[in-house]
């Protein structure tokens, strides 16, 4: 009801200011620093079983599917260990090959999403072990997993998932954080890694009340009727989440492509109309990234880039919205804010149902 609104006129933009706190509690109790390293206890596995897993699979819907994405690419960084994501909606209904050495991981805000649900279980039936990262205490999924992290985002009542999301991105670092430091990640590498964990309440905070910076560009894409979302390796599924959250609830046509496959097809489609999202962090990609947009420029296509202060434009000529830097591995975590903000903004300016958004649950608990 309103008094949970807390005087905030939207449960989305109460859950996005609230991603700080939620990010403390994520962390709190977890983190080692002198070992750099992460304590997971509830995941129920010892060194042992953590050093035995050859790969790992990661299985999630929607926004949760595209965390996994953003955790995927952190456990292979950070503990190079082979690991993906797929849409549990597909996974349950392509007899897929479930292996003893490789550590499934369920992602779920609500615990209640019959897709993955059945994919925890059809894991289970054929001998896997499967672990979840979920938010809803004592939910269906995380009971069915063996072991798991709770998320402690709070409740999310808005459709459009932002905080939890932003704590399932945290937990995957986290993992690949104990799956790197009882193989090659060093002692140094881990203690990197756990101080800018450290820090990322604050950067999100800084973020968040940078509000004003990122709404100004909202009533361009808010009056598009299709956009694209660019990014490539680790910003690939940032755009993915981005281009998500954007048509759920502005119900724009909003489409992600990895930067690199621009040129391939989708450039086809760039004029005037079609503005771009583009993630650019500061990485040895930056270049690229330029480079490709350079080309949308070209064509006229308008772009925003959502990027990092040492990211040198040159004499290219686009709006930016710059955001803290993290550690390279952890980038995508707060690369992924504005676009939360974007998405807010657009909606509210073409006054649609925010928290309901037409055709959509909360959790899709039937097929
Ligand atoms: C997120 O904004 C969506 N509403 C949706 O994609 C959601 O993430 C998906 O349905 C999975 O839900 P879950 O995390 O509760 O399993």
């Amino acid at each position: 009801d309103d008094l949970d609104l807390g005087g905030y006129r939207h449960y989305m933009y109460k859950e996005i200011q609230e991603q700080p706190e939620c990010l403390e509690r994520m962390i709190r109790g977890r983190l080692d620093d002198r070992f750099g390293v992460s304590r997971l206890d509830g995941l129920n596995l010892t060194p042992r079983d953590l050093r035995g897993f050859a790969r790992v699979k990661i299985l999630g819907c929607g926004s949760a599917y595209y965390a996994g994405q953003i955790g995927a690419t952190m456990i292979e960084d950070l503990a190079r260990v082979p690991a993906d994501a797929e849409a549990a909606s597909e996974f349950r209904y392509r007899n897929p090959i479930i292996e003893a050495d490789t550590l499934y991981i369920a992602v779920s805000q609500s615990g209640e999403t019959a897709d993955t649900a059945f994919a925890v279980e059809e894991v289970k039936r054929k001998g896997g072990r499967v672990v979840g990262l979920v938010n809803v205490v004592g939910s269906t999924i995380a009971r069915a997993c063996d072991g798991g992290l709770y998320l402690h985002a709070g409740p999310e009542i808005a459709v459009a998932s932002t905080k939890a999301l932003t704590n399932m991105a945290v937990g995957f670092a986290m993992i690949a954080l104990a799956l790197g430091r009882v193989r090659d990640l060093s002692n140094a590498d881990g203690q990197r890694i756990v101080a800018a964990l450290r820090a990322l309440p604050k950067q999100v905070a800084a973020i968040v009340e940078a509000e004003a910076r990122i709404a100004e560009h909202a009533k361009i894409c808010a009056d598009a009727r299709s956009l694209f979302f660019i990014g490539r390796v680790r910003g690939f599924p940032v755009a993915r989440e981005g281009a998500q959250k954007f048509k759920e609830i502005s119900y724009r046509h909003a489409e992600a492509y990895q930067t690199s496959e621009l040129k391939h097809g989708p450039l086809a489609l760039i004029d005037e109309e079609l503005p771009t999202v583009a993630i650019v962090p500061s990485d040895d990609l930056a270049d690229r990234n330029l480079a490709a947009m350079q080309q949308i420029k070209a064509r006229k296509g308008q772009v925003l880039a959502i990027t990092h202060d040492d990211v040198d434009f040159g004499d290219l000529d686009v709006p930016r919205f710059v955001v803290p830097r993290s550690e390279p591995e952890l980038d995508p975590i707060l690369l992924t804010i504005p676009l939360q903000l974007l998405a807010y903004h657009a909606a509210l300016i073409l006054g649609h149902d925010i928290d309901k958004p037409r055709n959509l649950a909360k959790s899709v608990t039937v097929e």
